[in-house]
C-alpha cells in the first residue's frame, strides 16, 4: 500500500519506516497514526522482515502530535476518538521483532513517546528529547506518563513531564533514555549495523525474548519469572535451539532458520 505521510522500505531483512511531513517537523496527525498502524502491521506480518527501524530522517524525528489537529478539540472528541495514538504505539510495542528508533533532531511529545515503544533508541548527537505537552496545557497522552518513568525512573520523568524542558542527546544517554549517541552522519549506519546484528540471531528466540521482557514488565517478579520459564522451555522445541547449541559444541557459527 502507498503512504502519504510515511516512506516505507525493506532491504536486507530490515524494514524502515520514515516519517515524512518535513513541512511540519513530522508532526503526527491522525493520518500519520493510521498509516503507522498500517505500515507497522504489514512489516510485522512480512516474514522477510527481521528487524524494523523507525526514523524521521536526518533533520527531525517528530515534533509531537499535530497541534493543529488538536487545537479545537473538545473533551468528548478526544474521549470518543478511540485512542488512535495509544493504539498505534501499542501495536508497534507488540511487534514480535526488534524495533529500533533512529532519532535525529527533535523527538518531542508524541515523537518522544513513539521512541518509547521502540526496543532500542539510537540518537544522533543533534537529537533533543522532551515532553512539552505541559506547556500546551495538556499532558503526554500517548503513553509518556507511563512508559517514561518505567524507562528512566520516576524522578527524572516527572522533571521532564512537569517542566516540558528538552534534554540533549548526551543527557538522554546519561539518564538511559537512549542506548547510544553517534555523530549525525552515522545515525542510519549505526541503526542498520545494530539491526543486522539482531537479524543474525534466531527469530523465534528474539520473539520470545521480547515477549518475556515486555510481558514481564506488566507482572510482579514471581509471575514474570514463571512467564520467562515458559518462554525458555518453549525454545527447546525449536530447531534453532538445537542448531545454536550444536554449533557452539562444533566451534562454528550457527545457521538459524527461524523455526
Ligand atoms: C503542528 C507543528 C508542530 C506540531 C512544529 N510544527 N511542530 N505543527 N504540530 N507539533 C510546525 C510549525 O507550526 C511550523 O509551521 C513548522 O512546523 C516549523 O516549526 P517552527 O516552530 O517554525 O520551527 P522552530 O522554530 O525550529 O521550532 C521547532 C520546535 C517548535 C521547537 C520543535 O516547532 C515546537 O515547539 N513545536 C511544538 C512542540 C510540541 O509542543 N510538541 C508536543 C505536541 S502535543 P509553519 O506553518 O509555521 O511554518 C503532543 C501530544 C501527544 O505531542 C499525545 C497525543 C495523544
Amino acid at each position: 500500500m502507498g503512504f502519504e505521510t510515511l516512506v516505507v522500505s525493506v532491504e536486507d531483512g530490515i524494514g524502515t519506516i520514515t516519517l515524512n511531513r518535513p513541512e511540519v517537523l513530522n508532526a503526527l496527525s491522525s493520518q500519520v497514526f493510521g498509516e503507522l498502524s498500517q505500515a507497522a502491521g504489514e512489516l510485522a506480518d512480512d516474514d522477510s522482515v527481521r528487524v524494523l527501524i523507525i526514523t524521521g530522517g536526518d533533520k527531525v524525528f517528530a515534533a509531537g502530535a499535530d497541534i493543529r489537529d488538536m487545537a479545537k478539540a473538545e473533551a468528548m472528541d478526544i474521549a470518543l476518538a478511540g485512542r488512535p495514538s495509544q493504539k498505534a504505539f501499542q501495536l508497534i510495542e507488540n511487534i514480535p521483532k526488534p524495533v529500533i528508533a533512529a532519532v535525529a533532531g527533535y523527538a518531542l511529545g508524541g515523537g518522544c513517546e513513539l521512541t518509547l515503544v521502540c526496543d532500542v533508541r539510537i540518537a544522533a548527537d543533534n537529537a533533543k528529547f522532551g515532553l512539552p505537552e505541559i506547556t500546551l496545557g495538556i499532558l503526554p497522552g500517548a503513553g509518556g506518563t507511563q512508559r517514561l518513568p518505567r524507562l528512566i525512573g520516576v524522578g527524572k520523568a516527572k522533571e521532564m513531564i512537569f517542566s516540558g524542558d528538552f534534554i540533549d542527546a548526551e543527557e538522554a544517554l546519561s539518564v538511559g533514555l537512549v542506548n547510544k549517541v553517534v555523530p549525525a552522519e552515522e545515525l542510519m549506519n549505526e541503526a542498520k549495523r545494530l539491526a543486522k546484528r539482531f537479524a543474525s540471531r534466531g527469530a523465534v528466540a528474539l520473539r520470545m525474548a521480547k515477549s518475556a521482557v515486555n510481558e514481564g514488565l506488566r507482572m510482579d517478579l514471581a509471575a514474570g519469572l514463571q512467564y520467562e520459564h515458559k518462554c525458555f522451555s518453549l525454545l527447546f522445541a525449536t530447531q534453532d535451539q538445537k542448531e545454536g547449541m550444536q554449533a557452539f559444541l562444533e566451534k562454528r557459527k550457527p545457521k538459524f532458520q527461524g523455526k
